[in-house]
């Protein structure tokens, strides 16, 4: 249950383009072959922005997986899933919701400075508010342990790992709990035992946070423990509370340093992009027609490529003969800045050939992509249900 899963969710809200691809894609294709990774389409918090135009999301959840299936997340690594269609994450939210204070909410940062951005919509809304928490539910019905996210997300990981330990707080209080801990201590087996129990006693007493890390990689690696066991386990080393919602980590994706075509960061809002997925013909004409240093009026004027949208490019994309060469056409009015460019247009159309050689497959039989995300639901859906199981009965809703 412990194994180090990883988690993230993408907003569908249009076609991914570059910088998704060397910020985001990239990382989680490296994350799936070291982790078992679950991967979603967070289209209900897309909704929380877009319940005016819910058509966009419907728009877009297929085309951005096809976009991952191209850039290389692979379904038989990862599990690929739509979050609406797990409901037990609506079901964990609504649980959570009746013990997180309205302030934590209110004091994510992201919370007023997105209003205050997308001014344009009405976002003094009950489900707007509710994102973060929504969030952590995503999170915390995996028991996801590593969250690959955005600098700017790192706030609701954090109130996740909040809300994780508020709910053990309240819920993992059970009878006989230090007995229980302790037969189930004995069932680690003879050293093993000893170890578990001095590793706490030196972390409780001298605050010692390597033998914490010791004593947690020894239930890591007992294989025979029942899962209430491994949970009181865990809830031992720290306290007399059950550990039943883990606190996950972030895992900062280093913030994409694609340059979009105006040598802002690429991003939508800037209309600076290269999707993923665009026809050849269209990417020739934008790397063609990017502004270049302002100061290169005629062919003969020699430029400086630090003034130039497209030297950024090139550092992206080019190796160092072909940006030595670059820039010493650049500086020496040796080359005309059409020149300059080719390089890079080959390069991205390089680059992008294998994604549409991947995506295509899944544009010639949609079933195909239906029948994948389905699998990756229903694989999602048994391991939500297990974390329910377990919140229902800590609440005391299991009826029977
Ligand atoms: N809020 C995230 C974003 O805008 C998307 C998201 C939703 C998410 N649920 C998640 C990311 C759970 C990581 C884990 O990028
Ligand atoms: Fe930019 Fe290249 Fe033209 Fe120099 S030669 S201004 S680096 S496009």
């Amino acid at each position: 249950m412990y194994s180090e899963r990883v988690l993230s969710g993408m907003r569908p809200t249009g076609a991914l383009h570059l910088g998704h691809y060397h910020g985001v894609l990239k990382n989680w294709v490296k994350l799936q072959a070291e982790y078992p990774c679950f991967f979603f389409v967070a289209d209900w918090h897309a909704l929380t922005t877009h319940y005016e135009s819910p058509e966009v999301i419907q728009n877009s959840v297929w085309e951005m997986v096809i976009d991952w299936l191209a850039a290389g997340v692979d379904p038989t690594q990862a599990t690929l899933f739509i979050q609406s269609k797990v409901p037990e994450h609506a079901e964990l939210f609504l649980l959570l919701s009746m013990g997180t204070p309205l302030g934590w909410l209110e004091r994510v940062p992201t919370y007023k400075d997105q209003i205050e951005k997308l001014r344009e919509k009405d976002l003094q809304t009950y489900g707007f508010l509710g994102y973060p928490l929504l969030q952590a539910a995503d999170i915390l019905i995996y028991r996801a342990q590593h969250v690959p996210v955005g600098e700017d997300q790192i706030p609701h990981v954090e109130m996740t790992r909040e809300v994780a330990r508020r709910f053990n707080y309240l819920y993992g209080r059970e009878a006989g709990f230090e007995e229980k801990a302790l037969e189930a201590a004995k069932k680690l087996g003879g050293k093993r035992t000893k170890l578990y129990l001095e590793a706490r006693t030196a972390y409780q007493e001298k605050g010692d946070d390597e033998a914490l890390e010791q004593a947690k990689a020894i239930l890591q690696e007992a294989q025979s423990l029942s899962m209430g066991d491994r949970e009181r386990l865990f809830g031992y080393l720290e306290g007399a509370r059950k550990i039943i919602l883990l606190e996950p980590q972030a895992l900062l994706t280093e913030a994409s340093k694609m340059p979009g075509l105006d040598g802002q960061k690429m991003s939508k809002s800037y209309g600076n992009t290269i999707s993923l997925r665009e026809d050849a013909e269209s990417i020739t004409k934008k790397v063609k027609t990017m502004p270049t240093d302002p100061a290169r009026i005629r062919r003969t004027d020699p430029g400086n490529p630090k003034n130039c949208p497209v030297w950024e490019l090139h550092q992206v994309y080019s190796d160092e003969a072909t940006k030595d060469w670059a820039q010493q056409g650049c500086t020496t009015a040796g080359i005309g800045c059409i020149e300059c460019k080719e390089p890079l247009i080959k390069s991205i159309l390089k680059e992008q050939q294998p994604m549409l050689e991947r995506a295509q497959q899944y544009l010639d039989d949609p079933s195909l992509l239906r029948a994948l995300i389905a699998d990756g639901c229903d694989k999602a859906r048994k391991t939500a249900q297990e974390t329910m199981r377990d919140v229902r009965e800590a609440m005391g809703l299991d009826y029977s």
